[in-house]
C-alpha cells in the first residue's frame, strides 16, 4: 500500500485529491493547521476512513514538518499548502513568501533529512500566475515567467527550488503549472465562487448587488476534480518533469458573470465602461453588478490562456472533460441549494 502525504489537505484541491488517492487504495496522511474555529468542511466526510490520518503542522514550521515526514515516511508528497489568494498576498507579503517559497524548501529538506531522497516523489503546486504579465499567448512550459504579485514571486522560488533539487540531488519532484481550477468547493473569496454564491443569494432575495473588481480580466478556468488527477499522473511518470494543466479556452470575469446569472434565469446586460460599468437585469432593469475600485489589485494578471499539449500527449490529459458551461452549472447548482 502506497502512503501519500498531502499538505493543504483541507483546501479545495487537497479534498479532491484525498478522495482520489483513497479510491486508489493509498493510505493518505494530511497536514492541518490549528485554528480557533474548526473549518474542515471539505474533508469532514472522510474523517471516519481508516486510511485517512491527519497531523498538526504548518509549512512555516520545519520542526513540525520534519517530525511528520520522518514518522510517516511517505512514498509521495503533494505540496498543496499555500497562502493561495493573490489579492491577499499584497497585504501579507512576508507571510506569503515564508509559506509559498520557504515552505517548499522546507518540504524538500525534510525529504532529504528523512533519508527519502531516492524514494519519495514530490508534487509542487506551481501556478499559471508565474506567467503574470504574460510574454506570449497561449502560455506553455517554455513561456518565460513574469510574476506580477507577491504570491507569484514566492511561487517562482518554489518552482525553481524544485527544479534545482531535481537536478542537484536527482530527486523525483515535479511542478504542476496549473491554470485556474474551480469547483463547488472553491474558497468564497475567489471570483468564480463569489459570483455563483451571489447569484444564489440574489435569486433568494438575501443580497441585492454583487461588487467586483476588474471585469475584463481573462482566465483559463477548468474543474478542480479533473485537475487533481493530473497531479497524481505526474508522479506516475518514469521521469520527473513539469507540466502545464489547462483547458486551452479563455473567458473574462464578465462572461463568467453573464453565464452564471443566465443559468439561474437572469439575463444580464453590461453597460458603461471602467469603474462605471454595470450589469443590469434585462427584465427588471435592476442593477445587479457594480464595480468596486477597492477590489482592483496593485498589479493584476489579465490574460491567462494555457497550452495543454504536453500534458495531452504525456499524461493523457483531456482538457475537454468538463466544459466551461458545465463548470458554471455545477457551481451554480451547488450554491442554489445552500441554506443561508
Ligand atoms: P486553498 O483552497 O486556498 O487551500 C490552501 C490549503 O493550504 C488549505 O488547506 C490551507 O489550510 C493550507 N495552508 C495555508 N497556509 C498553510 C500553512 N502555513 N501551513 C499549512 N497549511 C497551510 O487552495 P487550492 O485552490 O486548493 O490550491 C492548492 C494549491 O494549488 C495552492 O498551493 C495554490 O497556490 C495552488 N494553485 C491553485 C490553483 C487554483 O486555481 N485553485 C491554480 C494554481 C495553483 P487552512 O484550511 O487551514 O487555511
Ligand atoms: N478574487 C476576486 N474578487 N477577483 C476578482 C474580483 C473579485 O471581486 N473582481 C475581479 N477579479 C479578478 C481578479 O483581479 C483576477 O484578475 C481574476 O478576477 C481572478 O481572481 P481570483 O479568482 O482571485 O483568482 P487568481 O487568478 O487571482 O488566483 C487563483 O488562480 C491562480 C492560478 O492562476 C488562485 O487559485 C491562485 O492560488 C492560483 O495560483
Amino acid at each position: 500500500m502506497k502512503k501519500a502525504l498531502i499538505t493543504g489537505i483541507s483546501g479545495q484541491d487537497g479534498s479532491f485529491l484525498t478522495e482520489l488517492l483513497l479510491h486508489k487504495g493509498y493510505e493518505v496522511h494530511g497536514i492541518v493547521r490549528r485554528s480557533s474555529t474548526e473549518h474542515r468542511e471539505r474533508i469532514a466526510h472522510l474523517e471516519e476512513h481508516d486510511k485517512f490520518i491527519l497531523h498538526y503542522g504548518d509549512l512555516s514550521d520545519y520542526v513540525s514538518l520534519m517530525s511528520i515526514v520522518g514518522s510517516v515516511l511517505p512514498d509521495e508528497i503533494y505540496n498543496l499548502a499555500a497562502q493561495s489568494h493573490v489579492g491577499v498576498s499584497f497585504d501579507v507579503a512576508e507571510y506569503t513568501a515564508d509559506v509559498d517559497a520557504m515552505g517548499v524548501l522546507r518540504i524538500l529538506e525534510c525529504v532529504r533529512n528523512a533519508g527519502l531522497t531516492d524514494s519519495c516523489k514530490i508534487y509542487q503546486a506551481s501556478t499559471s500566475e508565474l506567467y503574470g504579465r504574460v510574454e506570449e499567448k497561449p502560455q506553455s512550459e517554455l513561456t518565460p515567467f513574469h510574476p506580477y504579485s507577491p504570491y507569484a514571486v514566492a511561487k517562482q522560488y518554489g518552482y525553481w527550488i524544485v527544479k534545482e533539487y531535481r537536478e542537484a540531488y536527482g530527486m523525483f519532484c515535479c511542478n504542476g503549472i496549473l491554470f485556474n481550477h474551480e469547483s463547488e468547493r472553491r474558497g468564497e473569496s475567489f471570483v468564480t465562487r463569489k459570483i455563483t454564491l451571489a447569484v444564489s443569494r440574489i435569486k433568494k432575495g438575501i443580497q441585492s448587488r454583487l461588487y467586483l473588481g476588474n471585469l475584463s480580466s481573462k482566465r483559463d478556468w477548468g474543474y478542480a476534480k479533473d485537475y487533481v488527477e493530473c497531479m497524481w499522473r505526474m508522479l506516475q511518470q518514469d521521469k520527473p518533469d513539469d507540466f502545464v494543466i489547462a483547458t486551452g479556452r479563455q473567458h473574462s470575469v464578465r462572461e463568467f458573470c453573464e453565464r452564471a446569472f443566465h443559468y439561474a434565469g437572469i439575463d444580464l446586460e453590461f453597460t458603461g465602461k471602467g469603474l462605471n460599468e454595470k450589469g443590469i437585469d434585462k427584465n427588471s432593469g435592476r442593477v445587479l453588478v457594480e464595480v468596486d475600485p477597492g477590489l482592483y489589485r496593485p498589479t493584476d494578471v489579465v490574460d491567462l490562456l494555457g497550452n495543454p499539449d504536453k500534458a495531452k500527449q504525456k499524461l493523457n490529459w483531456n482538457p475537454d472533460r468538463t466544459s466551461f458551461d458545465e463548470l458554471v452549472r455545477i457551481m451554480v447548482d451547488y450554491d442554489m441549494q445552500m441554506k443561508y
